[in-house]
């Protein structure tokens, strides 16, 4: 089929297809053997700058899951290391930045690189997984949204309540905009990267903006996503995904995208409404719900259709990461009810 016509690309641009498209994010995660069995051999960071070892992994579940797109093996963090801020994924716990930015001094002492020269192995990684793939399905290369990676590298680490990422942007709104114009950059530049290796659509993680009241979003990181949606190459699809932001659809939408992803904390026929229905749409099942039984899953997979309305432009995911804990049985269930309820 071609790149084209396929039903991802096609529910980008809101466009009808044969079935709804459905893919997920860590869909090559801890949940799944073959990724275990090569992490119990290497460090983390090693798989990400194996770029062979990184295309296999990315390879793994479009073939067992029957996944529309393919997303690359990665993480939103790899794009700060050059910075110099002593990344390091703590064993059996999550990532940590052993320098964190704390001051308008700290800022500043970050290191200025090149996206496209230091994270060359992750567009070596693109372009090998776009050979393998074929055309099959496309490839979706992401990054973590300027805020989400502003705020691991002020907490130092994943967070609770953001206290010293809103301090910074409370007590010294000068570096707050340097430090997010500085990330905005970046990321722009990273992902068009992706692009020019072979990416065909670009998913741009903002985790953590739930935290945020609209007031705060509108002010200190709206103007930043807006910067690198705008900044993007033309003609790929770009998806604003967020987590715990039912009360900031209006503002999301404000800073762009061609899809909206969705949490599970909204109903999807809602938020869609909401935001318009000229804009995509990608969600929204609870991934939690991928323990309940392959007929409570297909269930709640229906709910999700029905809310969609058949609309073009709809996107089936979870809210959410896959959970390392999920049976593989049960995302299979998912992604072979989804394409049964869909199929038209
Ligand atoms: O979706 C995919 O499968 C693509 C690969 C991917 C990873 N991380 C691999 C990964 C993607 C898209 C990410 C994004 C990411 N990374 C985000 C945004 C999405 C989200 O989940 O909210 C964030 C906040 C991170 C930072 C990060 N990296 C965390 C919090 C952790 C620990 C996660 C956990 O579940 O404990 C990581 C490590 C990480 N990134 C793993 C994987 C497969 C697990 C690493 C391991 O094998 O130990």
């Amino acid at each position: 089929m071609a790149k084209a016509t396929h039903p991802f690309l096609a529910a980008c641009r809101r466009e009808k297809s044969s079935y709804t498209p459905v893919w997920l994010m860590r869909q090559a995660g801890r949940y799944m053997e073959e990724y275990r069995k090569l992490r119990a051999e290497h460090d983390f960071l090693e798989l990400c700058k194996n770029s062979e070892l990184a295309a296999e992994i990315t390879m793994t579940p479009v073939e067992r899951l029957g996944v529309d797109a393919a997303i690359i093996f990665a993480d939103i963090l790899l794009a700060l290391e050059p910075m110099g801020i002593g990344l390091e994924y703590a064993k059996n716990g999550g990532p940590v930045i052993h320098h964190p930015v704390r001051s308008g001094k700290d800022v500043d002492a970050l290191k200025e690189f090149s996206p496209k020269k230091e994270l060359s192995f992750v567009y070596e990684t693109v372009k090998k997984i776009s050979n393998a793939l074929n055309s099959k399905v496309p490839l979706i290369g992401f990054a973590g949204a300027p805020f989400t990676l502003a705020s691991y590298l002020i907490e130092g680490g994943g967070s609770r309540n953001y206290i010293h990422t809103k301090k910074l942007f409370y007590n010294a709104p000068e570096a707050w905009k340097r430090l997010m114009e500085r990330l905005a950059n970046v990321v722009t530049e990273y992902l068009n990267c992706q692009i020019s290796a072979g990416a065909d659509a670009v998913q741009l993680f903002d985790s953590w903006a739930g935290c945020l009241t609209p007031t705060d979003y509108e002010q200190f990181v709206l103007p930043y996503n807006k910067a690198v949606i705008g900044g993007i190459k033309p003609g790929t699809p770009v998806i604003n995904f967020s987590t715990g932001t039912a009360g900031l659809l209006k503002q999301i939408r404000a800073a762009g995208g061609d899809v909206i992803g969705l949490d599970w904390r909204v109903n999807l026929d809602e938020a869609w409404e909401a935001i318009g229905y000229d804009i995509a749409i990608q969600g929204n099942l609870d991934p939690v719900a991928l323990f309940a039984s392959p007929k409570e899953i297909k269930a709640r997979a229906a709910d999700i259709l029905r809310r969609a309305e058949g609309r073009p432009g709809h996107i089936f995911n979870l809210g959410h990461g896959v959970l390392p804990e999920t049976p593989v049985d049960h995302v299979i269930a998912l992604v072979d009810s989804v394409h049964e309820l869909s199929s038209r």
